[in-house]
């Protein structure tokens, strides 16, 4: 049975960025009295202890107010969405759209056309939506306080992983960037540090997280950089399973403890007219949603095949698509350590507490 969809999902979409940041989360609902399992029983995640392996990934967690609700909401993992070490602007709205990309994504329709609708899905088996924020960051200053208070509000069990992300002509100015942002976010507080290496980045002919020798030339500065604190690569999608393989090897090396994935997977989103809905500079924007889960979860088999075969010492965290409360089981089933939601939890904030209280909806 499909699960209904929530009318007023915690982020409003029709704010922007900053407003949401401000005002949100918008959430007027109950919260859930939580039964902890005894500390016996809580999983060895990355040198820290976690009550739960069910958490949100980098975007819905705007900042402290946002992490703090998913945490006494029941998600024991949480990322505090992408920084910088330096203040930028959002792209202007929309940031996010409701699309029809034709169900399930296939690996031959990475890139093809989606088109925007005006309304929301009635049921979370069609909940699909583009975002674009263009890896937006507030001050350093507002950083530093808003990360401390983010990890002072978590109770024992849950870790705060903070998303860094730098930008430069080079791969060593690219490092630069992400061990600014990392560092301040290590000293504000923050438990782990993920490196967004899924945009559109220095290296050439693609994504920093599909080259192998980038990756582990970047990776290896900000692990160094910020030992003993662990880090993930967050990555995308790979069309290549021997690709895959090399970089798993060199982030190995370069000293990472986990990856996740999938991060969103992009399409060109055109109304009937063929026009980008996004406007003209826009033509590519990531999908995520329920239509990800499959490309999400042959990510994570694939992955954990890799890590596996060749014993790398590396945490697994799976994303992409889980909306209902049974997906989290599939995604740990198939090997990952942690599993996350970031679409699901904007529409659906209780999906946390139905895995914790086994509510599985069909
Ligand atoms: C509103 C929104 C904002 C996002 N922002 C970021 C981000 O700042 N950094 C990042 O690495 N991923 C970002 N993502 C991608 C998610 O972390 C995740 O990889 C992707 O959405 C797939 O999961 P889902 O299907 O559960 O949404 C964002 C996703 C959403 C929905």
């Amino acid at each position: 049975m499909p699960q209904t969809l929530t009318a007023s999902p915690i982020y409003d979409i029709h704010k922007t960025y900053l407003e949401n940041a401000d005002q949100g989360p918008f959430f007027s609902g109950h919260l859930p009295q939580r039964q902890w399992k005894p500390e016996s029983e809580w999983i060895d995640f990355l040198g820290y202890k976690i009550a739960s392996p069910i958490g949100v990934p980098a975007g819905p967690l705007l900042n402290s107010k946002w992490t703090t609700l998913a945490a006494r909401l029941g998600f024991d993992v949480v990322t505090y969405k992408t920084i910088r070490s330096y203040e930028h602007p959002s792209h202007p709205l929309p940031n996010v759209m409701f699309v029809d990309t034709g169900g399930a994504i296939a690996e031959d329709r990475i890139g093809a056309a989606a088109t925007p609708l005006e309304h929301p899905p009635s049921s979370s088996d069609e909940l699909a939506i583009t975002n674009s924020f263009g890896n937006p960051s507030r001050k350093p200053e507002y950083l530093e306080m808003d990360i401390h208070l983010a990890a002072h509000a978590l109770e024992k069990g849950q870790l705060l992983i903070v998303s860094v992300f730098g930008t430069g002509g080079s791969l060593s100015e690219a490092a630069r960037g992400f061990i600014k942002a990392a560092s301040l976010a290590k000293s504000s507080g923050a438990h782990v540090i993920e490196a967004n290496f899924s945009c559109p980045n220095v290296s050439s002919g693609g994504a920093l997280y599909t080259d192998p020798e980038a990756s582990y030339q970047i990776a290896k500065e900000i692990a160094e950089a910020i030992k003993p604190t662990p880090l993930i690569v967050k990555m995308g999608v790979f069309k290549d399973q021997a690709e895959l393989e090399a970089v798993l090897l060199s982030l190995a090396r370069a000293g990472v403890r986990a990856v996740c994935g999938i991060n969103t997977i992009p399409m060109n989103v055109v109304d009937a007219k063929g026009n980008p809905a996004l406007g003209e500079n826009r033509l590519q924007s990531g999908i995520c949603g329920d239509p990800i889960r499959p490309m999400a979860l042959s990510f994570i088999r694939q992955a954990r095949m890799i890590i596996d075969n060749h014993e790398l010492d590396l945490e697994l965290l799976g994303c992409g698509g889980i909306t209902k409360a049974k997906h989290f089981d599939q995604f740990l089933e198939a090997g990952a350590g942690a599993a996350l939601t970031a679409t699901g939890m904007m529409w659906d904030p209780y999906l946390a507490h139905r895995w914790h209280t086994k509510e599985r909806q069909a």
